[in-house]
């Protein structure tokens, strides 16, 4: 069987995901929107092989934590099912960016790891095919197989659950700075924990429903090139997501006090007729999305504040790709 390596881009959402219809085939309870970010790739190599007794995972530099490794094991019985294979494989992965940069390497990396293992079987799997299989690893992968700015319909079964790109008006130069902070002292509520947690919320049935519209609103934004607009559902979504996790029981607050002086700063600079939009995940960081024009002087603002560490700018990303340089 032959090695093969993918290398996949993080993502991230600008309408959320936060909520599971079916916890067992991680169908979503609404459809979501997000942006590749071009930066941030894991890069993995897959080989099945008749030597090995057992699957043997490594990821390069920080290592897995618990229990990540039994999840790729658990992604490659996927695979193997798919393939109708029984060989364990050997897989590397290597990730460009820290763990300490705070986005989740579970979306790039399970994308990489579907494209490079069902490649490695011998499968031709078509990119929507790619995307239900991603998905099944982790929700936020089904979007780093396409790429770009891409829409993971919701969908009533497994087949139905897939991502794919969305058009948006290419003078637009969308970039995304992730704004690290240098106090993250927060607890630590892993997606798949918190997310479990949504139906609690009273308002969870609303929100459902709010995310569907703000798809909607998304793509209007974008035919109409309206990047007003478009920002507009960036921030109601980050609020739409905070909103419901602050409402759980019990209660999770992602949020430090850096974060909403982020928020304020960005105010202030849109006073000056630069459109720059936050948004923000599970955890503290603010995402900043703006346009290749504005980098700089968005960079500058905001570094003036002492607790910021690094900005990290993107632009967007390409969909997983196989490439030739593997990793063993
Ligand atoms: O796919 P997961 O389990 O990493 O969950 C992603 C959750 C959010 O990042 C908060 C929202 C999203 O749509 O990516």
């Amino acid at each position: 069987m032959k090695k093969s390596t993918a290398q996949a881009h993080a993502n991230i959402a600008l309408v959320k995901y936060w909520g599971k219809g079916d916890e067992k085939l991680r169908l979503p309870v609404n459809s979501s929107a997000a942006i590749a970010l071009d930066n941030l790739t894991t890069t993995t190599t897959v080989e099945f092989r008749e030597d090995l007794k057992e699957d043997q995972v490594e990821l390069v530099g920080e290592g897995f934590e618990a229990g990540e490794v039994e999840k790729v094991s658990k992604h490659l019985d996927r695979v193997r099912e798919i393939a109708k294979i029984s060989l364990k494989a050997k897989v590397i992965s290597q990730n460009s960016f820290p763990k300490a940069a705070g986005m989740a390497s579970s979306a790039s990396g399970f994308a990489a790891l579907s494209v490079a293992a069902a490649v490695a079987t011998g499968l031709n799997l078509s990119e929507k095919e790619l995307s239900i299989l991603a998905r099944q690893g982790s929700g936020s992968a089904s979007r780093s197989v396409p790429g770009g700015v891409s829409v993971w319909h919701a969908g009533t079964s497994s087949e139905t659950s897939y991502a794919q790109r969305i058009d948006y008006p290419k003078d637009w130069d969308l970039h995304v700075l992730l704004v690290m902070a240098t106090d993250t002292s927060v607890k630590k509520v892993g997606s798949t924990e918190g997310m479990a947690l949504a139906p609690t919320s009273p308002y969870f049935k609303i929100a459902i429903e709010e995310a569907e519209a703000n798809i909607e609103r998304l793509k209007v934004s974008m035919r109409q090139n309206d990047f007003a607009g478009f920002g507009r559902v960036i921030e109601d979504e980050c609020f739409r997501l905070h909103m419901l996790c602050m409402t759980t029981t019990p209660n999770i607050l992602y949020w430090r006090g850096i974060t909403v002086e982020v928020f304020q700063k960005l105010l202030k600079i849109r006073e000056s007729g630069i459109e720059a939009f936050f948004t923000v995940d599970a955890g503290p960081h603010v995402h900043v999305i703006c346009q290749g024009k504005d980098v700089s002087s968005v960079k500058t603002e905001l570094e003036k504040l002492s607790e910021i560490k690094t900005i990290i700018d993107c632009a967007i990303g390409e969909g997983t790709k196989l490439v030739e340089d593997h990793l063993f």
